[in-house]
């Protein structure tokens, strides 16, 4: 039986040598897949299923049946973090997910348990990933993670997903103190909630900061990077390995080119040669094929997946994945294609 330390993933997290570049897709558990949909709606919703171990567990493991991944990603949301606040989370059909209360003011801030609050709120995610480490038996590795403490500001201060951030950008123009108190505080919690996943038994971990890009460099810096160093230092194992993705990675490499991780997470608008020319063997590189490829016929999706290769360019220390989520409207059939292809190119580029 494969140890998990032993595995391919985290062979390539550690730059050591493969004999293929290993795969696993952002949302691989989710609504392209029929199977998905069916345990969702007798679930009753997205978040009574994120609630439930058992079938949280299920729905992890339904993607690694259909296809040969090489990891696991527990099945939660980076939102429920609000719930150890006291702020409830709902998704709404079609619209995404929406907050009972919104922190726009000192006010409202007073109003939750900003000194009180419960890791046990999120019991649920504990016990989904003891059930997973039961159930992979070591045979594939199991990512943990979180949103960055400014992405998930920028969700409770606006209250749901308008992707127009009028309100959290007006706070760090008009009130920055006010947003880095906020910031602090899911600073705080997140580290407990990160810490108590890796005591449950997650092999790697991973932040996603989908809105670093944003910041512009200094605001980065100021609202968001130095929020992540402080999580990186406070981790209660040095030896799970951490994944950090924001889009628009390109854009800050500069930056992020100096980060202390072990793999960035990198999105379909940038270049992954040219990051990896940036960061050398610093860390390792995770993507970042754009989703749109996989409606492409076998042909043109294999000269994007070798383009992808050809530029990364290195024997070692690449995790393919999609620079974002994959859609609804992806056919499951087109990811089966995908890892073979994968499967049958990748090995000319890691042998050398
Ligand atoms: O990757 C995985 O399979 C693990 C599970 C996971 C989900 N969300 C499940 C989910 C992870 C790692 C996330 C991360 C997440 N959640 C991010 C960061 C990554 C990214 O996508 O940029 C963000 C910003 C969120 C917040 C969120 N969750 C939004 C805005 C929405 C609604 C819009 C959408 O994409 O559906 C969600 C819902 C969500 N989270 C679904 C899933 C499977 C869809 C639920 C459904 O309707 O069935």
């Amino acid at each position: 039986m494969l140890q998990t330390h032993n595995h391919l993933f985290l062979k390539a997290i550690k730059n050591e040598p493969i004999e293929r570049t290993p795969i696993w897709i952002m949302r691989q558990a989710g609504r392209y897949l029929p199977e998905y949909i069916n345990l969702k709606n007798k679930a009753g919703g997205f978040i009574s299923l994120v609630k439930n171990p058992e079938l949280a567990c299920e729905i992890t493991l339904q993607p690694l049946k259909r296809f040969s991944l090489d990891s696991a990603i527990v099945f939660s949301d980076i939102l429920v973090i609000s719930e150890m606040l006291g702020i409830n989370l709902s998704f709404v059909e079609n619209k995404g997910p929406v907050f009972d209360k919104t922190i726009r003011s000192e006010k409202d801030l007073n109003q939750i348990n900003i000194n009180d609050y419960h890791v046990d709120n999120l019991e649920y995610v504990f016990d989904t990933i003891k059930l997973l480490k039961n159930e992979l038996h070591e045979k594939k590795p199991l990512i943990g993670f979180i949103g960055s403490p400014w992405t998930v500001a920028t969700y409770i201060v606006e209250g749901n997903s308008s992707k127009k951030f009028n309100n959290v950008l007006g706070m760090l123009k008009n009130n920055p103190r006010l947003l880095h108190k906020i910031l602090n505080i899911l600073t705080d919690v997140s580290i407990e909630y990160l810490n108590k996943q890796i005591l449950s038994g997650i092999d790697v971990s991973m932040i996603f900061d989908t809105w670093g890009g944003l910041l512009n460099d200094k605001e980065y810096e100021e609202f968001s990077l130095r929020y992540i160093k402080k999580i990186k230092a406070s981790l209660v194992s040095k030896g799970i390995p951490l994944i950090y993705y924001i889009r628009e990675t390109e854009k800050k490499i500069h930056i992020l080119k100096d980060m202390d991780i072990d793999v960035l997470g990198i999105d379909s608008s940038s270049n992954i040669g040219l990051i990896k020319n940036q960061i050398g063997n610093k860390y390792a590189l995770q993507g970042n094929l754009d989703v749109n490829v996989l409606k492409l016929d076998e042909k043109n999706m294999r000269e994007s997946v070798e383009k992808i290769l050809r530029d990364y360019n290195s024997p070692s220390g690449h995790i393919f994945n999609l620079g974002t989520g994959i859609t609804p409207d992806i056919d499951p059939d087109k990811v089966k294609m995908l890892i073979d292809i994968l499967a049958d190119i990748s090995p000319k580029y890691n042998v050398k």
